[in-house]
This record gives structure tokens, sequence and C-alpha cells, in this order.
């Protein structure tokens, strides 16, 4: 179906492409020993120009769990990058060595630019305050399995809505379900841009400062941290560090099966006393984010023809 796309963008792919890389990760997930082998003699890079925990290793974990094998940096002054080499000749120069890439990087527009020039399969990890198309699939996988359908719920999204790529990311991708109310929580100063509120025109939209009092009517929680990195300077990071932070305390509020999810990694903006509620689903996100993951290299490489 998929084979030999880049994604750059989470409308990359189509809704019902999204649902058949959500069911393949369910069945991988239930049974992986049929897949240990699918990905054989296959070489998956991760060019990461941008720190990362969760995303290269959910990639390189997903590559090694389908028989495939990875090379790549995560610190690109230990490649020629720190030489001056452009994208586009790093991206040609892997593409002689392996079969799909995945690039992280600060620039927001760097992944689309390297897919141009690239003869392999290029996934965009992450372009600076943009998009970030596999957090969107994990976390629309994630929904999928816990919730049941994207459609019909209020998501509430809480924290730096103005660099949080994630968020746009998400939002972008939902905006083709139906019944969805969107609830920005952030303090003014971080607000969801216009042109991702632009992309929402049929949906419904509120805006808040505050949790407090919308709380008791979410179906999801999604909380992001502050992007420190993303600030011009320090002083304004410090003065919204800590402007929410959601506590046991709080979420007495909320509903029963309300769920909680962050894409990570967490500063304060959740308190560990969190973590053992039920409704916290923030670490299985993070095991989704693998499976899905081997669901689209598997899909990019071999199309409908896999194990
Ligand atoms: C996110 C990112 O890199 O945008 N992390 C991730 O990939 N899970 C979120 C963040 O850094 O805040």
């Amino acid at each position: 179906m998929i084979k030999g796309r880049h994604i750059i963008e989470p409308t990359d792919l189509s809704v019902n492409e999204i649902d058949q890389l959500s069911t393949l990760a369910s069945r991988i997930k239930s049974n992986p020993e049929k897949y240990l082998d699918a990905l054989k003699g296959n070489l998956l890079a991760t060019l990461f120009y941008e720190p990362s925990t969760r995303t290269r290793f959910s990639f390189e974990a997903a590559m090694l769990r389908l028989g495939g094998q990875t090379i790549g940096f995560s610190e690109p002054n230990s490649s020629s990058v720190s030489k001056g080499e452009s994208i586009a000749d790093t991206i040609r120069t892997i593409g002689c060595y392996a079969d799909i890439t995945v690039m992280r990087h600060p620039k927001e527009g760097a992944p689309k630019l390297a897919s141009k020039r690239s003869n392999i399969p290029v996934i965009n990890a992450g372009d600076g305050g943009h998009q970030h198309p596999t957090q969107t699939l994990t976390d629309l996988h994630t929904i999928k399995s816990l919730k049941g359908t994207m459609s019909n719920n209020v998501i509430g999204f809480c924290g730096d809505l103005k660099f949080g790529r994630t968020v746009h990311s998400l939002v972008k991708a939902l905006s083709r379900y139906e019944n969805i109310t969107f609830i920005f929580i952030s303090p003014p100063e971080l607000a969801i841009p216009i042109y991702i509120k632009d992309i929402l025109s049929n949906h419904k939209i509120i805006e808040l400062n505050s949790m407090e009092d919308i709380l008791p009517k979410l179906d999801i929680l999604y909380m992001t941290r502050i992007q420190k990195e993303r600030f011009f300077n320090e002083e304004e990071y410090l003065r919204l560090k800590g402007y929410f932070v959601l506590t046991k305390k709080k979420l007495e509020l909320a509903k029963k099966d309300m769920i909680i999810m962050h894409p990570l990694p967490r500063v304060d903006e959740i308190h560990t006393n969190v973590d053992n509620d039920p409704r916290a689903v923030y670490f299985q996100q993070a095991k989704y984010g693998m499976f899905i993951r081997m669901a689209l290299i598997l899909k990019l490489l071999k199309g409908d023809n896999h194990a």
C-alpha cells in the first residue's frame, strides 16, 4: 500500500492507511514471533540532529525486532555535518548504504528538503516546532486502542502549544475525524498558532488559560512540556516553566475514564504522584510507539507483501 513513500507530515497517510497501520501494530504486538525476520537484510539509518530518547530508540528497537539492522548518529558533531556537509549531500550518501532513513532536525522543513534529494524513504522524526508525524501515529494508535475511536472525543491540549510540534501534528491529523472538541489550554504567550487553528475551521475550539474548570469535561488530556530549547531568552522560559502542574488532587475533578497522554519527556508538568493512576497512560503510549513504528517501517519497505 504505502511502499517507498516519504512520511513528512501526518497527512501524508490517509485516515484509512492510519487505521490499517494501527491494526497491523496490534497484530504485531500480540504475535511478535511472526515478524522476527520480516525485515532481515534491511538497514534503517537514524539521523538525529537534535536529542531524542523515545523516537530514536523506538525506531531502532522496531527495526531490530523486525530482524533488520540500524546505523546512524545521535549527535551530528560525530559525523561530517561538523565539517559543513549539507543535508542534501548527507542524505544522498546515506541512500548508498541504507534502505530507509529517519531524520530529526531543529530546522522546520529540513526532512522535507532531505526527501527531495533522497532515493530512499525519509521519515520525519520531528522538525523544529513544526511536525512530528510518527509521534502522531503513536498518539492516534494509543487513542484508538484505549478509547476505541478518535471521533466524538473532547480533547484538552495543555502546555506549550506554540512550540510543541507533537500538538501541531496531532491536531492536524485529528482534523480529519468527526465531532471532536478541541480545548487548548496554555499561557497566553504559548497559545496555539493561528495557522493550526485555521485547519480546524469545521470543529469546535475553546481556548483557556487554566485547566481546573474544564477537567471534568475531558475524555483525553494531552499534556506537554514547555519547550525550553525553542525560547529566545532563558528568563521567559523560567517565568513560564511550572505554569501547569497536573497533580493527584486536580485529577479528582476528572472523569474516571479520561486518559492522560504525554509525548514525553516530562519536566514538571505532571507530578510523579499521578503516574500510578490508571488514567496515566504515557508510558503505555511510549510502548504503542514502538509497535506503530514497526508497522510503518514494514509497510514502507514491503508494502502489503510482508510476512
Ligand atoms: C517530543 C518531541 O521531540 O517533540 N518528544 C518525543 O518525540 N516523544 C516532545 C518533546 O520533546 O517535548
